[in-house]
C-alpha cells in the first residue's frame, strides 16, 4: 500500500439547537497515488464535511 492519505474510524458530530447532528460516523479510507476520487451521496450526507 502507497497511501497518500489515510483517515480511520474519523466521527464528526455538529450541535444545533440542543440537537446533535452526527455527520460523520467512523469513516475509514484510503486514498492512494494517482487514485481519483470522488463522494457521492444524497444532501446532507456529508460530503462536504468530510
Ligand atoms: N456548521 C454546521 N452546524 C450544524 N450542522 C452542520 C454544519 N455543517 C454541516 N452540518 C450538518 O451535517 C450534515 C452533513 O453536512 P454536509 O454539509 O457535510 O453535507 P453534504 O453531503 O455536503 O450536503 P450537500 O450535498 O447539500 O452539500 C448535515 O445534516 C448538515 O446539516
Ligand atoms: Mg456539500
Amino acid at each position: 500500500m502507497n497511501a497518500v492519505l489515510e483517515v480511520r474510524d474519523l466521527s464528526k458530530q455538529f450541535v444545533k439547537d440542543d440537537l446533535g447532528i452526527i455527520a460523520l460516523r467512523e469513516l475509514s479510507l484510503e486514498i492512494e497515488e494517482g487514485d481519483f476520487v470522488t463522494v457521492l451521496g444524497r444532501s446532507g450526507c456529508g460530503k462536504s464535511t468530510s
